[in-house]
């Protein structure tokens, strides 16, 4: 049996296709010393891929063409050549869209035998939602009785950005793309309102679900939701810049809200990269790990299988097809 991996094979401009990528297969490798190799049991697909597809000035450098795409998952390890790991072990780490790989010990971390399933450490427990965590513990700062606005509220980081705010005891806000992700916003997350992004009048929908303006704006979207969200900031408001996914497919994106408002109500807007606070992670791990096991952090998966649905996958996210934590089951 051979590794098989997704590469790139050329650089799109505008919405990927699946055309862009290859699958290609390699003799599993053997690991030398301080080395692990592992079997791919789930892939995480998230939208920040889009960028590295991208050679536009970034924060990371792009997957170079022929390369093995980039990205977190959870692995079994099937041969270890450091005393760190055995045979069985399970970890997570950023291993890329393979069946198999070979990694630095120190790159991988182990997860708990009888803890949370697997999957949820690329999701509710992993970069996602330490986004969220981190977001929302150093920017956002939601308090008793504010108004909290998430986008994309469904999504792996949106769903818990918005569970934390209402266990600061805010009043939180969804925007949410259709009927259906807008009802398990409300009902399963228990959101005070979510806005359909889809709907006829979005600056008149936001502004009725939100009388009192918006405290902390968590940005996961951009486009025309922002534009509504920016004139309804409060003085002091927070702005959680931490995705704008409606325009990475843009080649020109369109231009943003006017930013007069800014100093008129002296509201601060800091972009953020989950990266830039490595240690929020196993914070987040620690914090959250009781709360998924009790159920009181809700979340939803989407599990698509096999390798080869990778590339269609990271197209669906960037439109909207995903409904919760995005994953590809391998084995
Ligand atoms: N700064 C960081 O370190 C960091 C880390 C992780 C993620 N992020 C960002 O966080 C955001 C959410 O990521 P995620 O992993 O949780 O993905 P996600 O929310 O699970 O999936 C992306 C969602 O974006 C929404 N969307 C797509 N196109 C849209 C459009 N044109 N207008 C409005 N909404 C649109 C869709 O939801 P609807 O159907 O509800 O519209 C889609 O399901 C992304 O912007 C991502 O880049 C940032």
């Amino acid at each position: 049996m051979n590794a098989r991996s997704v590469v790139l094979k050329r650089r799109p401009v505008g919405a990927p296709v699946e055309d862009d990528f290859a699958i290609v297969e390699t003799p599993i490798p053997h690991p030398g010393p301080g080395e692990v190799v592992t079997r791919t049991l789930f892939l995480s697909i998230d939208p920040y891929m889009r960028g590295r597809l991208s050679e536009s000035k970034s924060y990371a450098k792009p997957v170079a063409i022929g390369e093995v795409m980039t990205g977190e998952s959870v692995g079994e390890v099937v041969e270890s050549a450091d005393p760190a790991f055995s045979r069985g072990d399970l970890v997570v780490g950023s291993r890329g869209w393979q069946t198999h790989s070979l990694s630095r010990a120190e790159a991988l971390v182990k997860l708990p035998p009888h803890g949370p399933p697997p999957s949820t450490y690329l999701g509710v427990l992993g970069m996602p939602g330490t986004t969220a965590y981190s977001g929302m513990t150093d920017i956002g700062q939601p308090k008793a009785g504010e108004t909290v606005v998430i986008t994309a509220a469904s999504g792996a980081v949106g769903s818990v950005a918005g569970q934390l705010a209402k266990r600061a005891g805010a009043r939180v806000v969804g925007v949410a793309g259709g009927p259906e992700k807008c009802l398990w916003v409300q009902e399963t997350l228990g959101f005070d309102a979510c806005v359909d992004h889809r709907a006829y009048d979005v600056p008149a929908e936001l502004a009725a679900a939100c009388p009192d303006g918006i405290d902390v704006y968590f940005e996961n979207v951009g486009g025309l939701v922002q534009l509504a969200a920016f004139p309804m900031l409060n003085a002091f408001a927070r702005v959680v810049m931490c995705g704008m996914v409606a325009q990475y497919n843009e080649p020109n994106p369109p231009p943003g809200p006017n930013l007069g408002i800014i100093n008129r109500m002296r509201i601060r807007v800091q972009g953020m990269i989950v990266s830039d606070r490595p240690e929020r992670f196993a914070e987040w791990r620690g914090l959250a790990t009781p709360w998924v096991l009790d159920g009181s952090l809700v979340y939803r998966e989407d599990v698509v299988d096999g390798l080869e649905a990778a590339p269609g996958a990271l197209i669906g996210i960037l439109g909207g097809r995903n409904f919760g934590k995005l994953l590809v089951r391998i084995a």
